[in-house]
């Protein structure tokens, strides 16, 4: 691996070299999110296809997906013939539209059941900041009711609950980060996933503060039960509070019209990114248009208008990498393919758990799942946080050293180019991990 030192000199680098220079530049030589122990971590130089190749040339299969973002797995060649050619006619304007995102708003108001209006972000976390800011501006209430486990982005408002130690004292809840100020967790409450009753209550003694409910339709890798997001619907109805999806995981995952579809609820606003730009830095606000509405310029100085704005909102080279990617996902049978190669997975999976006689399952709806010590699907984030969560990260480490790209206790995807011989690969590395991990 070649690299240009400060004096613009060619230096041969292997990973060792690399990890040098990213433990004296960045905090847990990482990214933000994962420190991998040593024995375990690499540097990824290229992905290709279902696969990843590190700097010392070792191959990964990559189940991480991008955090969902890559349902096409690597370069594919659409999304980098879109890109490259956007890329060409310039990376990157501000404060005027863009051709490629007025036609991708276009693509999601017909995609997406309830884009009546879109609103552009750059990431998940934004979209999941400014629904939630447009709920408050529309309705004039303060609080948001988010559900214990439920992730929605890295802001001030999302870490609240996210991993919590022990069941929350509902709805008030624990904050997961320092440098959160003090005022700002009592306008988050916090219930438990798939407990209707328990929302219905906090609802109506909240009902006057109470602007939005945020809920991930599949929490990480919790599904809802019957009726549980219907739930949701009638009471956000019955008390004129705004329903949020946070879709960045599900939108055009588990349906080309994301949770919404595939479960047919529709909630007043919906929250976007990864695979809405292709990996791209993208993400965006779909929902009514009264009030999407809220963002237009125009109200700039009324008390309801909910400021929305970014440098890199409706980025080109994203939008280019967004359209191509859901023209791909809009083919003919995409879906029912892709979730029969999960089910494939996840049943081989399972196979391999059962013979080896380990308390787990391999959990997972769509192309979504997870190895989880648990005899059953979590219920809510109380059953996660009761699972055995020490085998399960030694389990997913053992994968790991033997070239399954996952990290420990995320749940993960399959992409639409993973092939028969990835899984076979996988199971043998399940197969491998179970025999050591089994005492
Ligand atoms: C459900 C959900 N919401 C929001 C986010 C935040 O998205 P981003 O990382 O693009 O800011 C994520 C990221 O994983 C997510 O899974």
């Amino acid at each position: 691996m070649r690299s240009v030192d400060r004096d613009g000199g060619q230096l041969e680098m292997s990973q060792t070299d690399f990890y040098a220079l990213a433990e004296r530049n960045l905090p847990g030589a990482g990214l933000g999110g994962y420190s991998l122990p040593e024995d375990v971590r690499f540097i990824i130089k290229r992905g290709v296809g279902s696969r990843l190749q590190s700097v010392d040339d070792r191959w990964y299969i990559d189940y991480v997906g991008g955090a969902g973002a890559n349902i096409l797995g690597h370069a594919h060649p659409a999304v980098v013939e879109a890109v490259q050619q956007q890329v060409a006619r310039g990376l990157h304007y501000f404060g005027t539209l863009n051709d490629v995102a007025v036609e991708l708003s276009e693509k999601l108001h017909r995609i997406i059941p309830c884009a009546e209006k879109i609103t552009f972000t750059t990431t998940g976390s934004e979209a999941t900041f400014y629904a939630m800011r447009m709920a408050r501006a529309f309705t004039g209430r303060n609080k948001i009711l988010k559900f214990e486990g439920a992730y929605h982005g890295n802001h001030d408002y999302s870490a609240v609950s996210v991993f919590p130690s022990a069941p929350a004292n509902y709805p008030v809840g624990s904050v997961d980060t320092g440098g959160v100020p003090d005022a700002l967790p009592s306008t988050v409450l916090i219930a438990p996933y798939n407990e209707l009753e328990v929302v219905e209550n906090i609802v109506a003694e909240n009902k006057d503060d109470l602007a939005a409910i945020i809920v991930e339709p599949v929490q990480r890798i919790i599904f809802p039960e019957d009726g549980f997001l219907q739930g949701l619907r009638r009471i956000c109805d019955a008390n004129d509070v705004l329903l949020i999806f946070d879709e960045v995981v599900t939108g055009f995952r588990v349906a080309l019209g994301g949770a919404q579809e595939w479960l047919g609820i529709t909630p007043d606003l919906a929250s976007y990114g990864k695979i809405v730009g292709g990996g791209g830095p993208l993400g965006c606000v779909a929902g009514r248009a009264d009030v999407i509405e809220r963002a237009n310029p125009k109200h700039k100085g009324s008390s309801d208008f909910a400021y929305v704005n970014g440098t890199l909102h409706g980025n080109p080279v994203a939008a280019a990498a967004g359209l191509s990617t859901i023209e791909v996902l809009e083919g003919p049978g995409f879906y029912d393919a892709l979730h029969e190669k999960s089910r494939q997975l996840t049943t081989a999976l399972q196979e391999v758990l059962d013979r080896h006689g380990l308390p787990a399952i391999a959990a997972g709806r769509r192309s979504l799942w997870q190895i989880l010590f648990l005899r059953a699907e979590p219920h809510n984030q109380t059953d996660v946080m009761t699972s055995d969560q020490a085998r399960m990260r030694e389990l997913d480490l053992e994968l790991l050293k033997r070239g399954i790209y996952v990290l420990p206790g995320v749940r993960r995807f399959v992409c639409a180019v993973n092939t028969d011989e990835d899984f076979d690969q996988t199971v043998g590395a399940l197969d491998e991990a179970c025999e050591v991990i089994k005492h």
